[in-house]
């Protein structure tokens, strides 16, 4: 009988060495601890280095995960790399990693949906797996955002870090997906968004001087759309679950802004101790904030068996998502190998 279930049997994640704190910023910019902290509750972020692209970092989780699972990368049937910075417009970094890791000739693939990549990615992923297609998927939301952040334009140098966190879902006769809810909305794709490097503007002088290579955001707008996007997607996704926002046991949301979670927390009445925030760390990572932070509860034993763990995110498109996942032990699955 093949196994329609599907579950989390490894999570890792993988943040470069260099640490930037809010006060370097003070060094080169007109900020200050006190603004970045009350504004954002960030403190560090870490930076890939020259040498670093998207998919060393993702390679460095995937084998975090890989090890907690019990799995060798050639026991793995296929590869998705969430991100939004990948090594190179093509090929997929999912190629480069699954081929680095020694799975040359299955399946890889990037999944483009900015921050809301990991949401998008683990919904994809599950329906890979309880259909029957694959019996294991390796999931990593993987980015390397200092590389496309202006240096000199404080509301968003600040803002963002680089970072990987991986998943391996496995066929399981438990199903711990219960539900999710996506959605995306294309009218304005300028308020949050890469202008140069696609076949809309391709790179040129012109787009080089006018500093269109980098992350351009209304701020304002993405905070007000990312609190109601949040909370709008977690009611449908519990709904279509068959629960109730007072079911949730832990909470796993983007780490794009503290206030922005703790207005999504307020709503949503769940207890600070469920929530895991590690924004103050890592600052903003993109797809890469939800498997890093669900890694540190696994490591820091955060989740019991049978939680109702609810991720939740949004990000550029606009795009937003939210899964509700029963969580079970990590770790290999020996009785069904
Ligand atoms: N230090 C000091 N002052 C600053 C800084 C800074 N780093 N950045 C902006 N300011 C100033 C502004 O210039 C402005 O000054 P002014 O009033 O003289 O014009 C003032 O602070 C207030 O600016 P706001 O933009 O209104 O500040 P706000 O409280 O909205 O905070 C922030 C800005 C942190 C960017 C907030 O809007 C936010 O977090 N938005 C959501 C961001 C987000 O979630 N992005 C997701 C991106 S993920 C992805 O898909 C890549």
């Amino acid at each position: 009988m093949p196994l329609r279930g599907v579950r989390i049997a490894g999570a890792a994640r993988h943040a470069p060495e260099r640490i930037v704190t809010n006060e370097d910023f003070e060094r080169w910019l007109d900020t200050s601890d006190e603004w970045i902290t009350v504004r954002t509750g960030m403190k560090r972020r870490h930076w890939a280095s020259e040498k670093e692209a998207t998919s060393d970092l993702a390679i460095a989780a995937a084998q975090g995960a890989l090890a907690q699972a019990g799995l060798r990368a050639d026991e793995i049937d296929c590869f998705i790399v969430a991100t939004a910075t990948p090594d190179y417009m093509f090929p997929a970094t999912a190629c480069i990693v699954a081929a680095k890791l020694g799975a040359v000739g299955k399946p890889a693939f990037d999944l483009s949906i900015a921050c809301s990549g990991f949401i998008y990615g683990l919904t994809v992923a599950a329906g890979l797996v309880r259909s029957g297609v694959y019996r294991r998927v390796l999931l990593i939301g993987a980015e390397t955002l200092s590389k496309i952040t202006n240096m000199q334009e404080r509301s968003t140098a600040i803002l963002f870090g680089d970072g990987a966190g991986a998943v391996v879902l496995e066929a399981s006769e438990r199903d711990c997906f219960l539900s999710a809810e996506l959605g995306a909305d294309g009218t304005t794709p300028s308020t949050l968004f890469q202008e140069a490097g696609g076949s809309r503007h391709p790179v040129d002088h012109a787009a080089i001087d006018a500093g269109l290579q980098y992350i351009q955001m209304q701020g304002r707008e993405v905070f007000k759309f990312a609190v109601t996007s949040m909370i709008a997607a977690t009611d449908v996704a519990l709904e279509r679950a068959g629960l109730t926002r007072h079911d949730i046991s832990f909470l796993i949301p983007h780490q794009a802004n503290r206030r922005i979670i703790d207005a999504a927390v307020k709503y949503l009445e769940v207890p600070r101790e469920r929530v895991l925030i590690n924004i103050q760390e890592y600052g903003n990572t993109s797809s890469a904030s939800i498997p890093m932070a669900l890694a540190e509860a696994v490591d820091e034993g955060r989740l019991r068996d049978g939680d109702v763990v609810l991720f939740v995110g949004f990000g550029g498109g606009l795009s937003w998502g939210a899964v509700v996942w029963r969580w079970s032990a990590v770790g290999p699955q020996k009785a069904q190998a």
